[in-house]
């Protein structure tokens, strides 16, 4: 199918959104909405090619995954067994709980068909027969959503068996959480799924070789399955031929904090932060200290001429010291209080600790949360600020999983940035920003 022609401001002249090409349709949700703007052609085109065939696309178009990590997701497909003789699974992984991430949230409840679709393409591709959709708990309308575009796609033929004739059968399950953020762990989502306490599993083994129920098992993000969705329907040059050389397509760029137009825009891979900020977002309403990149488990970055010129992809932002992650930017006012700003985002880490090992249990759950406390109740001591750096030291890389590493992000890079404001609140109890109020409970 040919790609959609250019829309933008004409800076990249390859671009124009399909991710979220539907939303803003009338009724964008619905089958007969999706299939006015060529919905279900990329499984059509799936189907024609073969399994073998649309890995290798996937490969080919150099798409990584979507949910933070970036791993190549081609890759990740391959790494399902061949002729073992065993049911495969995929999950999606619509989980999303990463502070200042909003994006599949509004993939689900405005384009469900084409997750839908994207995973009957991942299914067929993988020899998988069924498929399982781990969506968040407060995703109240998304979860309906899908549920009714489920609904939907069994009665025209598109789940179930021999679908379009292909001989391939396949079906969705929607498994809504309870509203816990580690959930979001592949390991703890397939725990949580079987029924079990959401703690995460060691790796290896990967999925693809024992996954949900000891079952091979791949599992991609919401926004993974829709760009595989567009891949096949545009071919793999296309998708290939926008991005960087490393970081290949679009994003889902979602940016929150004082600008004029907050929200989710899609942007090719290496577009500047400066364009997301000003030319889509509207520039900022008041002056700004830092970028948190990519949801809240980011290095935060400075506000600077150099930040602002660097491209958001996996390659340049690890430059920068930081990471793309999810694509959620956010932006803190230099009229906040960094240490407030900062607790705020540890007791976040520290109530969803699930509490399996001892560093993060304590080290975030306890001491680092209480650290915090202390500070921004005007209650520090000179010392403190070095005491929170060697937990960072005794914290770091020695967590069950990702959860304990991520809380420490935000903690080093803004004492890193403004020790400055850090050395105020410990020595002499006053904050340089006082606090705006916000959090007030503390
Ligand atoms: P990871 O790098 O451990 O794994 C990423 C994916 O690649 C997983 O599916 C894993 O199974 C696979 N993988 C990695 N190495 C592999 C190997 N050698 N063989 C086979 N498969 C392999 O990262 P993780 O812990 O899954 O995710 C961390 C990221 O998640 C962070 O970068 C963060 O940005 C993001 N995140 C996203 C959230 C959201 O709401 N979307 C919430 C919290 C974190």
């Amino acid at each position: 199918i040919a790609p959609p022609r250019p829309v933008t401001s004409g800076k990249d002249p390859r671009f124009a959104p399909t991710l979220y090409a539907n939303v803003g349709r009338p009724e964008s949700w619905t089958l007969s909405s999706y299939l006015l703007s060529g919905g279900y052609q990329a499984v059509q085109r799936a189907f024609a090619i073969g399994n073998d065939a649309v890995i290798d696309e996937v490969k080919k178009s150099g798409l990584r995954g979507r949910g933070g990590a970036g791993f190549a997701t081609g890759l990740k497909w391959s790494f399902m067994p061949l002729n073992d003789g065993k049911p495969h699974l995929i999950l999606c992984n619509a989980d999303e709980s990463e502070p200042g991430t909003f994006k599949d949230r509004y993939l689900m409840s405005e384009d469900p068909h084409q997750l839908i679709e994207g995973m009957i393409i991942g299914g067929f591709a993988m020899r998988a027969s069924l498929g399982y959709i781990y969506i968040r708990g407060e995703y109240v309308q998304a979860a309906e959503r899908i549920w009714a575009a489920i609904q939907e796609a069994r009665e025209a033929g598109f789940l179930g068996k021999n679908i379009l004739g292909s001989g391939f059968d396949f079906d969705l399950q929607v498994h809504r959480g309870a509203g816990a953020y580690i959930c979001g762990e592949e390991t703890a989502l397939m725990n949580s799924l079987e029924g079990l306490r959401a703690n995460p599993r060691l790796k290896p083994p990967f999925p693809a070789a024992s996954g949900l129920y000891g079952l091979p098992t791949t599992i991609n993000n919401v926004e993974t399955f829709c760009a595989a969705t567009q891949i096949l329907k545009y071919g793999w040059e296309w998708h290939a031929g926008m991005g960087t050389e490393k970081s290949k397509g679009t994003k889902l760029f979602q940016i929150s904090g004082p600008v004029a137009r907050p929200g989710i825009y899609e942007l090719p891979l290496g577009t500047t932060f400066r364009e997301l900020i000003f030319d889509w977002a509207g520039g900022p309403l008041e002056d700004i200290k830092v970028i948190i990149p990519g949801g809240s488990s980011c290095m935060m970055l400075p506000y600077t001429e150099a930040i602002l010129d660097t491209g958001m992809d996996y390659e340049a932002l690890a430059a920068a010291g930081s990471s793309l992650g999810t694509g959620g930017v956010t932006l803190i006012p230099k009229a906040d209080c960094i240490v407030n700003a900062t607790w705020n985002i540890v007791r976040f880490y520290a109530h969803e600790s699930c509490g399996k090992c001892t560093p993060c249990r304590e080290g975030i759950g306890s001491w680092m949360v209480k650290m915090y406390e202390k500070q921004v109740r005007g209650q520090g001591q000179p010392g403190d600020v070095q005491l929170i750096l060697d937990m960072c030291d005794n914290i770091g890389g020695r967590s069950f999983c990702a959860l304990a590493d991520a809380c420490l992000s935000p903690v080093m890079s803004s004492i890193k940035l403004f020790r400055d404001e850090y050395d105020s609140l410990a020595n002499t109890g006053k904050p340089i920003y006082p606090a705006r109020n916000r959090w007030r409970d503390a």
